[in-house]
């Protein structure tokens, strides 16, 4: 089996690599192609990943590469965690929003559209030469923001599946104060990709006894104090919002606090610093503790889970992916992409039916499925009327003043990255 992971010269990579060496019984990998045009990074990631592999015993070839089409011939799975622009376009998209009084974020509000549009086309050039390169294989993608990317890929008929690991986070996190196994913990995640709730914690697969009332009554006020949140907000809402959510129902707290602290992305680039003087020592051969203080955590297993899934190999069932709506939210369109539980398989993924869902989340989420449709329209087209045009239907701007401002912003911050500006 050959799975390529594209964007492989990210400080992330260790994390992967440490779920395929744990992992490979569920997924065994044959050969593992991290391709980066950041060559001197790729070369000390490789290294780690190498040692990892060795110390764990894993038999699998790392390869690495800058010529993507070598990288993606004949792969059986294609993996993307690509950042265009690295951490510096981030900082930007963290930081002019906040200037409109607009959260300042990667993939929420006006940042997340910036991201979009750098990011769609080049998924859909790499997409074309998977295509081209290793007909048949499966995308699997970790590229924020994973909803408008994977609607991008579906949408121009690639085999193509969104990941994101805030599922299998509060999975592992709920399981650990409910002293059960995670693997029998069955959440009910409704939403679109980071703006999802856990609107049922259930015991053993989907029919099993909902927890939720119990998680909330016991552990109530650690949950709500990790997420940031007040915790009679949770009871209000009877479910567990993603921490994305803090950025709607905490919007202004959260834009006073991001005007009085460095950028995540600057902390993130101070991190990456640091990481990559360890990778480089060839004393270590496993995942530092540092990587634990990124976003990423279980990212692996959730990859390795869905890559086995979807190769035919032993998986769990059920996996929260990104797909197509396809009915299972009635008040969306079909072609909407959601972040929902799925029956992954050979063939793809195949949402679960979802039972009905409060008002209170299907107005936010139908008017951000719409902002999302707008955004792939401007990121696909381009031009500032489209910009503008997604900028309105967001629910965090909406206002014609901010979104007029932001949309020039987003144009001068990005001209580099954008074919059409
Ligand atoms: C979580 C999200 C990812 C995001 C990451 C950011 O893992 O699910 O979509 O990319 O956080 O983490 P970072 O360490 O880069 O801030
Ligand atoms: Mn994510």
């Amino acid at each position: 089996m050959k799975l390529t992971v594209v964007g492989g010269g990210s400080t992330y990579t260790p994390e992967l690599v440490d779920g395929f060496a744990r992992l490979r019984d569920t997924l065994p990998l044959d050969e593992l192609v991290l391709v980066d045009p950041a060559t001197d990074r790729l070369d000390l990631v490789a290294g780690l990943a190498r040692r990892i592999f060795a110390r764990q015993g894993h038999p699998g070839r790392i390869r690495t590469t800058a010529d993507l089409d070598a990288a993606v011939d004949g792969a059986d799975a294609v993996l993307l965690q690509l950042r265009v622009g690295g951490q510096a376009a981030r900082e930007q998209d963290e930081t002019w929003p906040l200037e409109c009084g607009c959260v300042g974020q990667e993939t929420t509000g006006a940042g997340g559209l910036a991201k979009a549009l750098r990011t769609v086309p080049v998924v859909l050039d790499i997409a074309e030469r998977v295509r081209r390169r290793a007909p048949g294989a499966w995308i699997i993608d970790f590229t924020n923001p994973v909803g408008i990317v994977t609607r991008a890929l579906l949408q121009a008929g690639h085999r193509a599946v969104g990941l994101c690991n805030v599922a299998i986070g509060f999975q592992r996190r709920f399981a650990a104060l409910l002293g059960v196994a995670p693997a029998d913990l069955h959440l009910n995640h409704v939403g679109l990709n980071h703006l999802t709730w856990e609107t049922g914690v259930r015991l053993a697969g989907p029919e099993g006894d909902d927890v939720l009332p119990k998680l909330l009554t016991d552990h109530g006020d650690e949950i709500a104090a990790a997420l940031r949140l007040p915790r009679p907000l949770l009871d209000h809402l009877g479910a567990i919002p993603s921490y994305y959510l803090r950025y709607y129902y905490a919007h202004d707290e959260v834009v006073r606090e991001l005007r009085t602290k460095p950028s995540r992305a600057a902390e993130v680039a101070r991190m990456e610093k640091e990481l990559l003087t360890l990778y480089a020592d060839p004393a270590l051969d496993e995942k530092p503790a540092l990587l634990a203080r990124r976003g990423g955590a279980y990212y692996s297993e959730a990859a390795v889970d869905l890559a086995a899934a979807l190769l035919g190999a032993a998986a769990s069932p059920y996996q929260v992916v990104n797909t197509y709506n396809r009915g299972t939210l009635p008040f969306l369109p079909d072609d909407a992409v959601i972040e929902v539980q799925a029956a992954v398989g050979q063939k793809g993924a195949t949402p679960l039916a979802v039972g009905p869902v409060n008002p209170l989340f299907t107005g936010l989420t139908a008017n951000v499925t719409a902002y999302e449709h707008l955004a792939l329209e401007a990121a696909l087209h381009g031009g500032r009327d489209r910009v503008l045009t997604a900028l309105l239907a967001h629910p965090l701007i909406g206002q014609y003043e901010y979104a007029d401002a932001l949309t020039d912003r987003l144009i001068a911050h990005n001209r580099e990255h954008l074919a059409w500006a």
